[in-house]
C-alpha cells in the first residue's frame, strides 16, 4: 500500500496501480487502544484497513482523540501525534460498501494513466472501484498539497495512506473551527467572510483549477480567516470540458449559501469578475 509524505513542491501523477494494490493480512494494531477503541466507538469496525494503522505505524499519528464529523463520503477525525499536535484525519467510506456516487463530470479526461484501469472504472468492476476510490483520495491530497504549497488558505496537507488523508487540524484543543455555513455571525463579519471567500475562489481560478463544491459548508471560519476544505472534486480547466459550467456552480452556490448568512450578491457580475482570471485556452 502507498504512503506519501510530501515535503516537496511536486506536482507529479504517480501510476494509478500503486494506490490500488490491496494490502493482504494488515498487521494487527499492537496494543494500541487508544485508537481502535475511539474508532469502533463511531461504529466503523474496519479501521484496521482504512489507513489509519498506518499512520499509526509511521508515527504520524498516536492516538484518534474524537470524531469531528461524519459526511456523505467520508468520516473526519481528531488525532494526536507524539508531539502532542491535533490533526484531523478524513478517513473516506469504502466505496465498495457506500452508494456510488457519479462523478462523470469531475472524472472527464482526468489522467489514470493506465488503459487497462481506465477500461475497468468505465466498467465498473471491483478492480476499477477501487482505482476510481483510490482516484479520489489520491486527488484530494494532490490537489490540497498543490494549493497548500501556493499560498492558499487550506490547511496543510501532511501524509496520506489508503482511504485517509492527514492533515492540519483547523481548531485547539476547545474544539475545531466551524463552519461558515454554522456561523452566527453579524453581517459586517459576513460581509468581510463573503470578500475572503471570492478572493480564496478568484486564487484557486487563477491558479487554474476550480474547486467543484464551493460554498460556506466548505469553508472553516477561524480566527477571523476562511480556510477552504474539501477537495477530491477539484478540477483543472485545461483538462476539463466542463471547467465554465463547474465555476458557474460553484459561484451560485457560493453565493446562495452567503444569502442565509445575510449577503446577497449578483451571481452574473461575480462570474464576469472572476472568469477573467482563468486561462480558458485549450
Ligand atoms: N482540517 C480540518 N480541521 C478541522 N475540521 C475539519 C478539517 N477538515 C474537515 N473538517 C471538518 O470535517 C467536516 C467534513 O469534512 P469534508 O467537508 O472534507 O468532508 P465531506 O465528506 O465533504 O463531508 P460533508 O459531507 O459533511 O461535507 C467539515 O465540514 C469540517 O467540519
Ligand atoms: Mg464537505
Amino acid at each position: 500500500m502507498k504512503f506519501t509524505i510530501l515535503d516537496s513542491d511536486e506536482d507529479e501523477y504517480v501510476p494509478f496501480e500503486k494506490f490500488t494494490k490491496k494490502k493482504h493480512n494488515p498487521k494487527p494494531m499492537h496494543s494500541h487502544r487508544a485508537m481502535s477503541q475511539h474508532i469502533n466507538e463511531d461504529g466503523d469496525t474496519r479501521y484496521d484497513e482504512s489507513g489509519l494503522q498506518e499512520l499509526y505505524e509511521q508515527g504520524h499519528i498516536n492516538e484518534v482523540v474524537r470524531m469531528i464529523r461524519r459526511g456523505k463520503e467520508a468520516t473526519v477525525y481528531v488525532c494526536r501525534n507524539e508531539q502532542q499536535q491535533l490533526l484531523a484525519a478524513k478517513v473516506y467510506t469504502d466505496m465498495t460498501v457506500r452508494s456510488f456516487r457519479n462523478d462523470t463530470v469531475y472524472r472527464d479526461n482526468r489522467f489514470i494513466g493506465s488503459k487497462r484501469l481506465e477500461k475497468a472504472v468505465q466498467q465498473h468492476t471491483k478492480t476499477g472501484v477501487d482505482a476510481q476510490q483510490a482516484l479520489w483520495i489520491y486527488e484530494e491530497f494532490r490537489q490540497l498539497h498543490y494549493f497548500y504549497s501556493h499560498n492558499i488558505a487550506v490547511p496543510k496537507p501532511i501524509a496520506y495512506s489508503g482511504r485517509v488523508i492527514l492533515m492540519e487540524f483547523i481548531g485547539d484543543e476547545s474544539g475545531e473551527a466551524p463552519r461558515l455555513s454554522d456561523c452566527d455571525i453579524s453581517p459586517a463579519i459576513a460581509r468581510d467572510a463573503f470578500q475572503q471567500s471570492m478572493e480564496l475562489l478568484q486564487n484557486i481560478v487563477a491558479l487554474g483549477r476550480i474547486h467543484g463544491d464551493f460554498s460556506t459548508y466548505n469553508i472553516l471560519w477561524w480566527q477571523s480567516h476562511c480556510i477552504a476544505i474539501d477537495f477530491p472534486q477539484v478540477i483543472e480547466i485545461q483538462r476539463s470540458p466542463h471547467a465554465r459550467e463547474l465555476l458557474r456552480r460553484d459561484i451560485h452556490s457560493l453565493c446562495h449559501s452567503f444569502a442565509r448568512l445575510g449577503v446577497h450578491s449578483n451571481e452574473e457580475i461575480i462570474f464576469k469578475k472572476i472568469e477573467h482570471y482563468a486561462d480558458w485556452r485549450k
